[in-house]
């Protein structure tokens, strides 16, 4: 019988409550508005949003007129994504399934995968989902990764935070086990007076590491930023975006 993994069962219970707190004009549209840019959309473009979560950047990317498909493993989600897309009148789809297994072909002018979500796997799984999302853009479509690698992690490693979200309290201790490169996050979800405990396992590689990974999938350009205003990339920056291109002549 094969080992349950960690995501199959983190994204539930108080945790939703952390997901949602992040669906704000505030964090969401800055977002959406660098993904247009970065990703070079044209006016009714179709864009994949993997894993799309209750799909916040999705029915961004909707409200400026592009045509989103958002994946994701989490029924409960995708439940509340479709619900919310209905009551906006977006006309959007949702599917779920696995990231590794992108369910469409050649069929995206842009991709992203937002918040953290990569590097939940081991090596080979997070190379199968970067040649899942190439095989799922059309030739010249560009894919952004926004989330952390070594550079913007180590510099100011905290063993302990404590994140506010919503009415949830999550209390992390963090270790970075430098035989696997992942770093283990114990969580302790508070909401209501009442705990939850839960484990995440998240694969840390460095920039280089990281386009070489994406070289491997297929990807030909590969760039680096800083932020969401496309600060360069550098050592201590907040968080990574990294943008990837399909090569005009691939399949
Ligand atoms: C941190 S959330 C980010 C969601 C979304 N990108 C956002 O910015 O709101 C990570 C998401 O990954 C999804 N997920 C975890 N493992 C997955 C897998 N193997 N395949 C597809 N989705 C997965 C979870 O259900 C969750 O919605």
């Amino acid at each position: 019988m094969s080992r349950k993994e960690w995501w199959e069962s983190f994204f539930r219970g108080a945790w939703l409550d952390v997901q949602k707190g992040r669906d704000t004009a505030e964090i969401v549209d800055p977002a959406a508005g660098f993904i247009e840019l970065a990703l070079a959309l044209e006016p009714d473009a179709r864009v994949l949003d993997v894993p799309c979560g209750e799909g916040r950047l999705s029915r961004a990317m909707a409200r400026k007129g592009f045509r989103p498909s958002g994946l994701d493993i989490t029924a409960s989600l995708l439940t509340q994504a479709r619900k919310q897309a209905k009551a906006e009148k977006l006309d959007m789809e949702f599917k779920q399934g696995d990231m590794r297994r992108i369910p469409w072909r050649n069929r995206f002018q842009g991709a992203f995968c937002w918040w953290g979500s990569f590097g939940y796997f081991d090596d080979a799984g997070n190379l199968a989902f970067l040649k899942s999302v190439h095989r799922s853009l059309k030739p010249g479509g560009r894919f952004l990764l926004d989330g952390h690698c070594a550079e913007t992690l180590f510099p100011s490693f905290d063993e302990r935070q404590w994140v506010e979200e919503g009415n949830t309290t999550a209390l992390l201790g963090n270790h970075y086990d430098a035989s696997t490169g992942r770093v283990e996050m114990d969580w302790t979800l508070i909401k209501n007076g009442r705990r939850s405990r839960r484990h995440s396992s998240i694969r840390i590689y460095t920039l280089k590491e990281l386009s070489e990974l994406a070289w491997e999938a297929g990807f030909s350009e590969v760039h680096a930023f800083g932020g969401l205003s496309g600060e360069a990339f550098e050592l201590g920056a907040p968080r990574l975006l990294l943008l990837a291109e399909k090569a005009r002549n691939a399949r």
